[in-house]
């Protein structure tokens, strides 16, 4: 390529030196008409005082703004804009936005851009700075009407920020549903060990009480006044209801017929003595075929037929309850209704919705079933009642061969002892 002389090199350094400072007030808004010399006529372009304000808040305002061909190339940038993508305004004039676009997006720009050129459009684009900084912009498009060439006319609004605090308020709500989630695991845990603490502690204790008093009561001599054997009676008789209600209380802080025989046992247990403790009858009905789940997904549930039962039982005032159990292929529903008083449409919205202003129960319920990708839904109307459904897919929650193994080993260890909790269910009332 033949070398420019150095003097034409230093002439249109100057020149363009010149312009930038001719451009410079007219940027700023300084310059009110230009008057523009051809060879035989002069025309003046008034930049006036209506023009004015118009470029003062274009330059001026916190949105990127500029006007683009049909290539993307851009004919004008505010500074704003020229800063989204860390340039002085004089080298992005000219530059094709496409370069600040990775591969990724350029079809979604060039789509936007046919869209633009049409008729108002609006998407988010990501432009890449460098290797690292990214900037994630909202791109407002419409084409200029009157514009010999085709002109885009470009607003684009910085959303990093935005984007970032959202980024961080989801790994929050994750890192929350993660504790609450652990949190609930915890909570069963504990309450089966409990249960089996007061059962198989507390509970074999006053078992050895009984015995001792109705050996004293035997052993007593037949010259013992009234007062002494009421005495010893009245014990017995208290040791017994003693052991009766710790017995309860074990079972129902986790049945043991749910590790033993299932959902459904623990179920049809858990209603007879919510009927007998509140005067409400429930209608169980649960498909016959229901195979064993996981057993982390049958305390889930049990426990939201649990809080759902106690839940009718604190508001809905319905005479009848019912618990449903159905199943197809895919997928399982566990349904608690009642024929009560109901929920204001509001009150049902609130409650399906994540954040509800009420009690713990229902986020508690909704939480349990999140945790096996399925969804609780409340349906509700006032003076009709209200009905739980929690729909869980059963395939991947179906127990597997390796927990069956740790189901037997456990049930054996249960067997293997003096008094293990399987021998007393038979004779419980929840
Ligand atoms: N079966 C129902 N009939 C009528 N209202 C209900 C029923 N179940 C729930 N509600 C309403 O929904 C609200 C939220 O229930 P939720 O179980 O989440 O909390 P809670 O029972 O108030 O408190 P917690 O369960 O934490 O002790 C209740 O306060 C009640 O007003
Ligand atoms: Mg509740």
């Amino acid at each position: 390529m033949k070398k420019e002389p150095q003097s034409a090199r230093l002439a249109l350094h100057e020149r363009s030196a010149e312009l930038k400072q001719t451009l410079a007030p007219i940027r700023r808004g300084d310059v009110a008409t230009l008057l523009a010399k051809a060879p035989r006529s002069e025309r003046m372009f008034p930049l006036g005082d209506a023009e004015l304000p118009y470029r003062v808040l274009v330059e001026t305002i916190n949105e990127g703004a500029a006007t683009l061909d049909g290539q993307g190339k851009v004919l004008y940038a505010n500074s704003r804009f020229a800063e989204f993508v860390g340039l002085p305004v004089e080298k992005f004039i000219g530059a094709r936005l496409q370069t600040y676009v990775p591969a990724r997006e350029q079809s979604k720009l060039q789509a936007l851009l046919e869209s633009g050129a049409r008729g108002s459009a609006n998407g988010h684009i990501e432009l890449q700075l460098s290797r690292t900084r990214k900037k994630l912009i909202r791109l407002s498009l419409s084409p200029v009407k009157d514009a010999a060439l085709q002109t885009i006319c470009a607003i684009a609004t910085d959303l990093t920020e935005l984007a970032d605090a959202n980024e961080a308020l989801k790994a929050n709500e994750q890192a929350l549903r993660h504790l609450s989630s652990r949190l609930l695991e915890l909570q069963d845990e504990e309450r089966r060990r409990i249960a089996r603490d007061l059962h198989d502690v507390t509970g074999q204790k006053l078992a050895l009480q009984c015995i001792a008093l109705s050996r004293m009561m035997r052993l007593l001599s037949p010259t013992a006044s009234e007062e002494t054997k009421d005495s010893i009676a009245q014990c017995l008789e208290l040791t017994n209801q003693i052991g009766e209600e710790i017995r309860t209380l074990s079972y129902l802080l986790h049945p043991p017929l749910l590790d033993e025989l299932g959902l459904p046992s623990a179920v049809k247990w858990y209603t007879q003595g919510f009927q007998k403790r509140t005067g409400i009858p429930v209608d169980v009905d649960i498909a016959a075929d229901l195979p064993r789940l996981r057993p982390e997904v049958e305390v889930a549930l049990f426990r939201v037929v649990q809080e759902s039962l106690a839940n009718v039982h604190r508001y809905s005032g319905s005479a009848t309850a019912y618990v449903r159990i159905p199943r197809d292929s895919d997928e399982l529903k566990v349904e608690i209704g009642d024929f009560g008083n109901g929920m204001p449409l509001e009150k049902t919205k609130a409650l399906n919705g994540d954040v509800a202003p009420l009690g713990v129960g229902i986020q508690g319920m909704r939480q349990r079933i999140r945790q096996f990708s399925g969804r609780l839904e409340i349906f509700s109307q006032l003076g009709k009642g209200t009905v739980v459904r929690a729909t869980l897919p059963i395939q991947e929650l179906r127990l597997q061969r390796e927990s069956n193994e740790k189901n037997a080993a456990r049930k054996d260890e249960e067997l293997a002892r003096p008094h293990g909790r399987s021998k007393a269910v038979a004779t419980v009332t929840s």
